[in-house]
């Protein structure tokens, strides 16, 4: 579904991708891995199209979508849940899920499926209520079901479990195991969080630096070059 080649990319004159490639098949999870400041987001930004890439290609489904702006990637099914979550906090949820319904064509029924709501309840009782007097756990939901409303064939979410309670972290896992089982969606999961990766991935790969150091399936992931390059 998803693969991502060689691709470099540069802060001004830092160097912050260093040749990385990835690929996520469908219905399969993959866990990006890295300790803080190793160039996760940034990849993911790549990925998604809100920043360019000095070198590499991105393609999507097989179609190369290296020079797309996110609005079109996301028309074609990518869908982005970014880290700090970023909903709109003026808007209610019920606009934030019908925002996430604007990438969809103009010929499809922007209604919000009820599946959703089996997803994530709390959403459903609290449609009036503005983004931003949610808690933090709850606007997590929210950026997900956001994402999701879209129907994507790619979902990418950038430490999904930062700054979240026990209790949402449970609720947000079982989500992405769903979707998993699913298997009609790739996932790209970004995680810091080394339990909660391990637990839904099929694999991995671990940065460093703006590199990969690593890279393996599911077996693999407790391994101690994997421990290494994520311990503190
Ligand atoms: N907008 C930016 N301008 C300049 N440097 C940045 C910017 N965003 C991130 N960086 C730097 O790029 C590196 C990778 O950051 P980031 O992709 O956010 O890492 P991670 O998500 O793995 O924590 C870090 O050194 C960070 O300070
Ligand atoms: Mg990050």
């Amino acid at each position: 579904m998803l693969d991502v080649s060689t691709i470099d990319q540069f802060y001004g004159g830092s160097h912050t991708l260093r040749g990385v490639s990835l690929s996520v098949r469908q219905g399969e999870c993959l866990a990006l891995l890295g300790r803080n400041g190793v160039g996760k987001t940034t990849l993911l930004k790549c990925v998604m199209g809100v920043l360019p890439v000095a070198r590499g290609e991105v393609r999507f489904g097989g179609a190369d979508v290296t020079r797309l702006p996110p609005h079109q990637r996301a028309a074609r099914g990518m869908a982005y849940v970014p880290q700090g979550r970023d909903i709109f906090a003026r808007l209610t949820v019920e606009e934030n899920l019908l925002m996430g319904m604007s990438a969809r064509p103009a010929s499809q029924a922007r209604r919000i499926k009820e599946e959703v709501f089996e997803l994530f309840p709390v959403l459903k009782s609290m449609l009036g209520r503005r983004g931003g007097d949610l808690s933090g756990g709850q606007q997590q939901q929210l950026a997900i079901a956001r994402a999701l409303v879209a129907e994507p064939r790619l979902i990418i979410l950038d430490e999904p479990t930062e700054g979240i309670q026990p209790s949402i972290i449970k609720d947000i896992a079982r989500v992405i195991h769903m979707l998993r089982q699913r298997g009609d969606m790739a996932i790209l999961l970004c995680e810091q969080y080394f339990e909660f990766a391990r637990e839904l991935a099929d694999r991995f790969v671990v940065l460093s630096r703006g590199e990969v150091v690593a890279r393996g399936d599911r077996a693999a992931i407790d391994g101690e070059d994997v421990r290494r390059h994520l311990s503190v």
